[in-house]
């Protein structure tokens, strides 16, 4: 992607969903601080309201639409909402997103399906429903850009996440998926995946936790946030230093990134190589590769 001027952003129309609070709030305040108008989505009215009139209350112009992002007919009726009042969207933010913690075997069905729900179909409702108006209105000096707030979790994985760390895998490589039929488009829309490490918000106190596992990690992770968190406002001058630079990964943390990515990467070509090297599928390369996994 190109570099973008910030400053030409002034007067255009952001969406972000999840705009209530934690990360989704603080890239509504900076994309009103660069004098953006800011459509604030989120599915619970009341802190949806209170992060919203903060906002007026600084002078900036925010509208704010309560929306589940998991209803494809009403994140419809936001798109046609939207284009129609304020014409062109220039930044579409899919940041909505749930946690939850858990063994796999002791997630009841329906959080699974609440999971995956918010994080991937959710990331798909935005897309499908914003996307096509996008590729119509956009020009080559006024381009649109479409952001997934994915995750770290979306290259890695960790036990008593499954449900998360899948909804996050799925949600870059849909963004992955995206970009890639974009470019064959060769419309001035551009995509770019925003993959935090940790970030001190909420997000785990409203997580639903399973069995002992998923309430032993979901209250070390609240802990593990508010110590070792970046602020949410600095994931948000992170994204958008991202955009700036027109990067279409973008991270909160460098170097961890590259480390997580490093260590998968090398694992899966060690496997790969070790199978085509022995051509054996034995017990021992079995559990090399298992201890691999989880070394
Ligand atoms: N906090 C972190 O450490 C971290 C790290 C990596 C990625 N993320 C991702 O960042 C995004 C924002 O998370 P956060 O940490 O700010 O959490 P948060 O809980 O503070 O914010 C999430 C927001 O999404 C809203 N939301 C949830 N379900 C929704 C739905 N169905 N429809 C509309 N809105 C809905 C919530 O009401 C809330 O306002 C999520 O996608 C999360 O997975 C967070």
């Amino acid at each position: 992607m190109s570099a973008l001027d910030l400053r030409k952003l002034a007067g255009q129309t952001a969406v972000v969903t999840g705009a209530a609070s934690g990360i989704g709030a603080a890239v509504a305040r900076r994309a009103a601080a660069l004098r953006m108008r800011v459509v604030l989505v989120d599915r619970d009215r009341e802190p949806l309201h209170r992060t919203a009139s903060d906002l007026t209350g600084t002078g900036a112009v925010v509208h704010p639409v309560v929306c589940d992002v998991r209803d494809a007919a009403a994140v419809d009726r936001l798109a046609d909402t939207v284009c129609r009042e304020f014409g062109f969207v220039r930044l579409f933010v899919g940041n909505a997103g749930v946690e939850s913690t858990g063994r796999l075997w002791e997630l009841p069905p329906d959080r699974f399906d609440q999971v995956l729900g918010v994080n991937v179909a959710g990331v798909f409702h935005g897309i499908r429903a914003f996307v096509p108006r996008l590729l119509e209105s956009a020009t080559p000096d006024r381009e649109a850009i479409v952001v997934t707030v994915a995750s770290i979790g979306s290259v890695t994985t960790m036990p008593a996440q499954a449900a998360y760390v899948a909804s996050k895998h799925a949600a870059l490589a849909l963004t992955e998926c995206l970009a890639l039929e974009l470019a064959q488009e060769r419309k001035p829309v551009r995509v770019a995946a925003f993959l935090p490490g940790p970030v001190h918000t909420g997000i785990y106190d409203s997580a639903a936790a399973d069995g002992a596992a998923g309430t032993e990690l979901r209250d070390r992770m609240r802990g593990f946030l508010a110590e070792r968190g970046v602020t949410a406002e600095a994931a948000a001058e992170a994204l958008f230093t991202g955009i700036a630079a027109g990067d279409f990964w973008i991270f909160t943390d460098r170097d961890r990134a590259a480390e997580l990515l490093r260590t998968r990467a090398e694992r899966l070509v060690d496997a790969a190589r070790s199978r085509a090297d022995t051509g054996s599928g034995d017990t021992s390369s079995t559990q090399e590769r298992r201890s691999g996994l989880v070394g």
